[in-house]
């Protein structure tokens, strides 16, 4: 095999990740499921089309583009299309091995290691996460035949490796309330002037952010069409019962519903009270409990068989948002708002799945879906909530200290939700923010970022951050000791996964709004957010969020990497958006 390098190119490469050790060579039988990506030949139409149909001063707003226009757009070229079955089809791979998505943008084929190999002049190991004990077959480099190079955007499972089956969910728990300054009022005023229960301050319920964010009294319907949506994924079961006890205490009227439940990739629905996931039932108790009775479906995405620390049994699994992406772009009516609370360090996707998966987030904006991300845990660090033992060292083999920002938070076609706390609102030392390395500052952010930037001391932070990337997060919320009921139990969480379903659920309210009224879903947020929709968004101008053993950014007026524009006032927003 190896005399054919001279024409194979290497088409991506990476360095051995941190954590992850080479165990042995991968078994020759072991079967991959080889998924190919192939070039959109009209991404950037689309990217035009997406940007149009969301800026509420083009003639085109809201007017979103068809399951069937957007896979036209990103269709292959026929060229690429043959070039690779040829080359699939010189490897003994016929069209009846194949699946493709609905565009053929995607090819996947279930292929032996040892025939992996040889189509991508690799070799795969069996590699060990030193943490978790978890074993995947991977490799570092691998290459194409140069005549089908342009035809390629990347094949996985490769090069990918990151923690934990790729996602870690950004929540933190804590089994008492916080202790907070006690105020003598029954009642206190919040930055935006919403009058709030005093007890808000240190427990955050379903009655507390629709006084704080001015939603109180608004009633959203539960036959207009309108969706709301929650990813799940790593085995996280959302409860009925804690379901039901969480209503029970804090929204009443709704006791007694549930929720619709879609498996993907064989997600399970495992009911047993001591499967239930903290991150699942805080999504799901405070998105339903928001917008009750706004019809709800909650997705649970399989990622890999049950964990078995057994070197004979790696798995091989990709990304699992890969699956439920290739899930929900089939779908023809996918709700209009969702929300996923999983993430990943930017540094340890490799930059060609990053952009292709966030290519296929901009999909669905265009198709009128609102997709929010929490921007992570970590401040300006990585993952880890404890900002003195973060390791914010950079994965490329140069070992530098470097801020470490959030993926899929950091694509630019979706909505970063990073943390607040307290009444009236200061940012949470743990908001996820910064700059992506991989992504460009898009136009929409130009003003907002480039005046926060602008604000800097000169030299601030020089070589830690990419000061012409993509800033995090764009908006804000609520995120710290959120009363939830989790295996039978009551308890406080905090994390910017609280943060993005209570923005979803005042966006999910906002699309009810707009379709009961006749209108157009929001659709992708961002050109919204950042024009008109800033006057219906309260400034968050205190706190900062250290990491990577600095004191990270402020929270300042106008945007910053902290809190972004700020957190929702319904009341003003949904005007805005219905004038
Ligand atoms: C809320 O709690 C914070 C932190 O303890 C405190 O600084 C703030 O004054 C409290 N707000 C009110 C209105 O009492
Ligand atoms: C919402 O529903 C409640 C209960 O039915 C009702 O009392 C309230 O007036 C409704 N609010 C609006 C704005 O219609
Ligand atoms: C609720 O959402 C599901 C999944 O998105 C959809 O299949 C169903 O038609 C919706 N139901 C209503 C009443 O809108
Ligand atoms: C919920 O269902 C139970 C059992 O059917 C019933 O006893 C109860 O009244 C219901 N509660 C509400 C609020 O509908
Ligand atoms: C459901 O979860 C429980 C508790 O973790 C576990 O013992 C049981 O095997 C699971 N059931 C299935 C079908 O996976
Ligand atoms: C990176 O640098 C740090 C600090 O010098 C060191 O502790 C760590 O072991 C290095 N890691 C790698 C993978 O070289
Ligand atoms: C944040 O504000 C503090 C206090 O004003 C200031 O000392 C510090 O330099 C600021 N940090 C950044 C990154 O702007
Ligand atoms: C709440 O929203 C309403 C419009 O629905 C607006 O009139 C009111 O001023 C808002 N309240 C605050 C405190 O922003």
């Amino acid at each position: 095999m190896k005399a054919l390098s001279a024409w194979l190119l290497a088409l991506s490469q990476v360095e051995p990740p941190r954590g992850w050790v080479k165990v042995t060579p991968a078994p020759a039988d072991h079967i991959i499921n080889l998924r190919i990506a192939l070039p959109q030949a009209g991404f950037t139409s689309l990217e035009k089309a997406l940007y149009e149909v969301s800026d509420p001063d083009h003639s085109r707003y809201g007017q979103h583009l068809s399951k069937e226009e957007v896979e036209a757009l990103v269709a292959p070229h026929p060229q690429s299309l043959s070039a690779v079955d040829d080359w699939l089809a010189s490897h003994g791979i016929s069209q009846s091995d194949l699946s493709r998505s609905p565009a053929r943008d995607w090819v996947k084929v279930k292929v032996p290691v040892s025939l992996a190999e040889e189509m991508l002049d690799t070799t795969y190991h069996v590699w060990r996460h030193v943490d978790s004990g978890e074993t995947i077959v991977r490799t570092t480099v691998y290459g194409l035949p140069e005549h089908i190079h342009g035809h390629v955007d990347l094949v996985q499972p490769t090069t990918l490796f990151s923690t934990f089956r790729g996602m870690k969910t950004t929540y933190r728990w804590s089994a008492n309330k916080q202790q907070s300054a006690t105020s003598s009022a029954a009642s206190i005023r919040s930055a935006s002037g919403t009058v709030v229960d005093a007890s808000c301050n240190s427990t955050i319920t379903i009655t507390c952010l629709k006084e704080l964010y001015n939603a109180t009294g608004y009633n959203s319907s539960a036959t207009n069409g309108n969706t709301i949506g929650i990813t799940a994924y790593l085995e996280q079961y959302a409860n009925y019962m804690d379901l039901q006890d969480f209503y029970a205490q804090q929204r009443p009227d709704a006791v007694n519903s549930t929720f619709n439940f879609v498996s993907v990739n064989g997600g399970q629905n495992n009911q047993t009270a001591s499967a239930a996931g903290v991150e699942a039932d805080l999504d799901v108790e405070f998105a339903y409990g928001l917008t009750y009775p706004t019809n709800r479906t909650f997705y649970s995405t399989g990622g890999s068989p049950p964990y078995i620390p057994d070197i004979n049994t790696p798995t091989d699994t990709n990304e699992p948002y890969a699956e439920w992406l290739d899930y929900i772009l089939t779908s023809s009516n996918p709700p209009q708002t969702i929300s996923t609370s999983y993430g990943d360090d930017e540094q340890t996707v490799p930059e060609s799945y990053a952009q292709r998966a966030c290519a296929d987030f901009a999909q669905l904006g265009a198709r009128g879906v609102s997709l929010m991300f929490s921007s992570g845990d970590g401040g300006v660090g990585d993952g880890d909530a404890d900002p003195a033992t973060q390791t914010c060292y950079t994965n490329d083999g140069l070992n530098v200290t470097r801020f470490i920002p959030g993926f899929p938070a950091s694509c630019p076609y979706v909505t970063a939700v990073g943390g607040t706390t307290h009444v009236p609102e200061v940012a949470v030392f743990f908001s996820g923010g910064g700059f992506s390395n991989y992504f460009d500052r898009p136009s929409y952010q130009t003003e907002a970022v480039t005046q926060y930037l602008a604000s800097l001391a000169p030299g601030t932070y020089e070589g830690l951050y990419n000061p012409s990337g993509r800033g995090i997060p764009d908006v804000s919320a609520q995120s710290d000791y959120f009363q939830i009921w989790w295996q039978g139990q009551p308890g406080y969480v905090g994390g910017t996964s609280a943060s993005s379903p209570t923005f979803t659920g005042f966006v999910s309210l906002l699309n009810d709004a707009l379709i009961s009224a006749g209108r157009a879903p929001l659709g992708f947020l961002n050109p919204f957010l950042y024009s008109r929709g800033v006057a219906g968004l309260t400034d968050i101008t205190s706190g900062n969020n250290p990491g990577c053993g600095t004191e990270g950014f402020n929270a300042t007026i106008g945007w910053d990497p902290v809190t972004g524009l700020g957190t929702p006032n319904f009341g003003l927003l949904k005007d805005i958006v219905l004038s």
